[in-house]
């Protein structure tokens, strides 16, 4: 790639926890042909991760440092006009990010992030996408534990069946398997999106629309959200409404729309979390269905919504290094085509949500800022823009992505 701007990348927000994850990641991972760039809001705090940084290498005690608010549309352009690409952990987005996102279609600079955040990516599709198409600004959005596992789960998994068998399956179901906690910057993400949800009718709608990301006027598969417990006969498993469903399901039928459906017009896709074959896994089924109604009823209710607060992380806190260390996550997904049922993996030995995150997302921006462009610009997902580079990259980082015939 032409590398005809000062800097290849641009990591905003290193601050935050999950942002200073993300610069660990790229000091150990990026290798020192990388022309890259610490940014944020606070001089002093950046001054202060910089040092840490120094601690795992030397070299990056000379790291440079961008200021810029994420509401300061001068500066963000700046910012945009001097990197390839920039890759962002300011969040909550519906709050923090419309301005930083604009800049880079502007400047037709490449951009990743983190958001989990329907509305935001809605929002960003109807105000950037045909201009990012014409700058040719890669937009990819939802680069964490959302959405990745899930969208280049169903393409490595739907492409090895187009291999084996001449076509993709008419249907993919997701099973997740995780452990690992949240930072106070995804509960300021979730509890903001309750509160619009709570103001906003439309917000509410998209929310609930298994369609919300697909382009307007895009032909519906007739797909519904799991509500319930259930038992996935193809893998053994019971199973339970997944919390992370009602992103990443939005973002995977995204990719199957701008592939212009190469699985029909009415393909379905589904995610739920996986729980053990036993009485064990199926009362756990019936209780992580009622926990997760619990919750958001507790987000509604004043006083239950005080005590969750005080319970959750706040903004720069999260899950510490034994508690990531000691995560982990898997995602099976199968289809069947002619009777064959292939069953693809996703794993790593990390907590989905921090460590695992960090190198998803590590790995979308070094992509994204070093490798020839897998697709044009736009709104685009992970799968549609990234997903011939950053499967060879995350299997290189060591995460676990194979298919396999079901036994
Ligand atoms: N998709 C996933 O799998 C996944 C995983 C983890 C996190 N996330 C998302 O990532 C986001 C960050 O989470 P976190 O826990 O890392 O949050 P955090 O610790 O609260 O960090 C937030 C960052 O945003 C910066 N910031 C806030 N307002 C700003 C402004 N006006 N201008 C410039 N910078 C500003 C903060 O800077 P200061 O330090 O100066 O305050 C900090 O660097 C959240 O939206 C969360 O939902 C997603």
């Amino acid at each position: 790639m032409a590398r005809d701007r000062p800097y290849d990348l641009i990591l905003f927000g290193a601050t935050g926890f999950t942002g200073r994850l993300v610069a660990e990641y790229l000091v150990r991972h990026a290798g020192a042909d990388l022309r890259w760039a610490l940014a944020g809001r606070s001089q002093a705090k950046l001054e202060a991760v910089r040092r840490e940084l120094a601690a795992t290498d030397a070299r990056a005690g000379a790291l440079p440092i961008v200021l810029a608010d994420a509401h300061d549309e001068a500066a963000l352009t700046a910012l945009a006009r001097t990197t390839t690409a920039v890759c962002t952990t300011v969040g909550p987005y519906l709050a923090h990010g419309a301005a930083l996102v604009a800049a880079c279609v502007a400047a037709g600079t490449a951009y990743c992030d983190l958001t989990g955040e329907v509305p935001f990516v809605r929002q960003m599709i109807d105000r950037h996408h045909a201009a990012a198409v014409a700058s040719g600004a890669r937009i990819v959005h939802c680069c964490g534990f959302d959405s990745v596992p899930s969208d280049l789960g169903v393409w490595v998994l739907q492409r090895d069946l187009e291999a084996q068998r001449g076509r993709g399956a008419p249907s993919v179901t997701a099973l997740f398997e995780i452990k690992g906690g949240a930072s106070g910057g995804t509960v300021a993400s979730m509890l903001g999106l309750v509160d619009a949800a709570a103001r906003d009718r439309e917000v509410r709608r998209l929310l609930l629309d298994p369609y919300a990301l697909d382009p307007a006027g895009a032909p519906r598969g007739g797909d519904r959200d799991v509500r319930g417990p259930g038992y996935d006969r193809a893998l053994g498993a019971f199973t339970a409404p997944f919390v992370m469903a009602a992103v990443n399901t939005r973002v995977v039928r995204r990719s199957h729309a701008l592939l212009d459906y190469p699985w029909g017009d009415v393909w379905h896709y589904d995610e739920r979390m996986g729980l053990p074959r036993s009485a064990r896994g199926a009362a756990m089924a019936v209780g992580v269905t009622g926990a997760l109604a619990g919750f958001v009823a507790a987000t509604q209710l004043a006083p239950l919504r005080r005590a969750l607060e005080a319970r959750l992380p706040k903004p720069g806190e999260g899950p510490s290094a034994e508690a990531r260390q000691r995560g982990r996550y898997r995602v099976r997904l199968h289809g069947t085509v002619d009777g064959v049922t292939r069953v693809a993996t996703f794993a790593d030995d990390l907590d989905p949500g921090y460590a695992g995150t960090a190198k998803l997302l590590g790995e979308a921006a070094l992509a994204l800022a070093l490798d020839p462009p897998a697709s044009g610009g736009g709104v685009l997902t992970p799968a549609v823009a990234l997903a011939p580079v950053l499967v060879p990259r995350l299997r290189a980082a060591g995460v676990t992505i194979d298919v396999a015939t079901l036994a």
